[in-house]
C-alpha cells in the first residue's frame, strides 16, 4: 500500500473542490459533512475540472455543461455525461489528507 499526501483539510473549500495534481493523478477533493472524498478531476463528458464546480451536499456540478456527480462514489447523476468518474480512497490523519493506493 502506498500513501501520498494530497493536502491539508483546511485547504479544501466548503462549496467547491480542491484540485490536486500528484504522481500522475489529477484528483478533486471535496468536504461533505466533515468527511473528505476524492474523485477524478476530469468530467467524463468533456475536458472540465470538477473541482471548479459547485458542491451541493454530496453532488458536484460540472462547471461546463452541468452534469452532476456523487463525490462519495463518482456516479454520474444526469446528462450530458453518461459515465461515472473514478473514486479514490483517501484518509485523513490529523490535518493531512492522503491518497491510498493498493500495490499492483
Ligand atoms: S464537460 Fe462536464 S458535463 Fe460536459
Amino acid at each position: 500500500m502506498t500513501r501520498i499526501r494530497l493536502a491539508s483539510v483546511g485547504d479544501i473549500p466548503d462549496e467547491t473542490g480542491l484540485r490536486v495534481d500528484t504522481d500522475g493523478y489529477r484528483i478533486a477533493l471535496f468536504r461533505v459533512e466533515g468527511d473528505i472524498y476524492g474523485i477524478a478531476d476530469r468530467c467524463s463528458h468533456e475536458e472540465a475540472s470538477l473541482a471548479e464546480g459547485d458542491l451541493f451536499d454530496d453532488e458536484i456540478e460540472c462547471p461546463k455543461h452541468g452534469s452532476e456527480f456523487n463525490v462519495r462514489t463518482g456516479a454520474v447523476l444526469n446528462l450530458p455525461a453518461t459515465e461515472p468518474v473514478a473514486r479514490y480512497d483517501v484518509v485523513v490523519e490529523g490535518d493531512d489528507v492522503y491518497l491510498i493506493l493498493e500495490e499492483e
